[in-house]
């Protein structure tokens, strides 16, 4: 059980500030189970809970976890500087409850992007220990050789790494399209394994994270959508 008073509650869900939110109450914009309220100290059980807001329906939700399948010329820092952001592609709530990226993707690399206020998760899941497995479909300028794909197998070592990064899977498809398998979410890493093996990464996009993939969600570019229970689950690094 938790209960929290209703100002508290919208600010949560990114209504807006704690001012704004009780004055949108107070002006009775805000019903309740079909009941306006306009005490913003009243209090309710958050779990389960649906409001009304500007004729809108809104469920509580203590945390939201996202999936966006990411267009290129988007930005996944917080505080991006040439492009848009990746945020400015979702509803304004989710900047106002401190959603982020979970990891990043270069600007021009398009696909599978997670995105969450769930500070732990975040964090567990952007863990190296935590081993979860990207898998993304590169084009390359030039063709896809078995000795490529050999190379990236075996590890290809990068200027400021210690030792060698390894795909953990690497397969051709076709012949200039190889898909590659990384734990890790080292800076460009993918484009830099790649030159480093004697090629060039023309195109990036990320078509898997753990079991979760970019298909199943059948989300157009630029399109985004909550994740339930069950695809949080394709996340974890245990099998199904
Ligand atoms: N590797 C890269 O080089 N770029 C990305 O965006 C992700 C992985």
């Amino acid at each position: 059980m938790n209960k929290s008073s209703l100002d508290r509650i919208l600010q949560s869900q990114g209504v807006g500030t704690r001012k704004w939110c009780r004055q949108l109450i107070e002006a009775g914009e805000v019903s309740v189970h079909g009941e306006i309220v306009t005490d913003y100290k009243r209090s309710f059980e958050t779990s389960g809970l649906r409001f009304r807001l500007f004729d809108e329906d809104w469920e509580y939700r203590e945390f939201v976890y996202l999936a966006l399948n990411k267009p290129p010329d988007v930005e996944c820092s917080r505080k991006p500087s040439h492009r848009p952001g990746v945020m400015s592609l979702l509803p304004e709530e989710f900047s106002w409850r401190g959603v982020q990226a979970i990891g990043r993707l270069d600007h021009d690399t398009t696909g599978l992007l997670l995105l969450t206020d769930d500070g732990s998760f975040n964090h567990a899941m952007s863990s190296p220990k935590r081993h979860v497995p990207k898998l993304y479909l590169a084009t390359t300028q030039d063709p896809v050789t078995p000795a490529l794909v050999e190379h990236l197998l075996k590890g290809v070592q990068l200027s400021d790494e210690p030792a060698p990064l390894a795909a953990l899977r690497c397969e051709p498809r076709g012949t200039h399209q190889v898909e590659i398998v990384i734990e890790q979410g080292k800076y460009h890493q993918v484009k830099r394994m790649l030159a480093a093996a004697g090629n060039h990464c023309a195109a990036l996009q990320r078509i898997a994270v753990g079991r979760l993939t970019l298909e199943s969600l059948a989300l157009q570019e630029g399109e985004w959508r909550y994740l339930d229970t069950a695809e949080l689950a394709l996340l974890s690094t245990e099998a199904a």
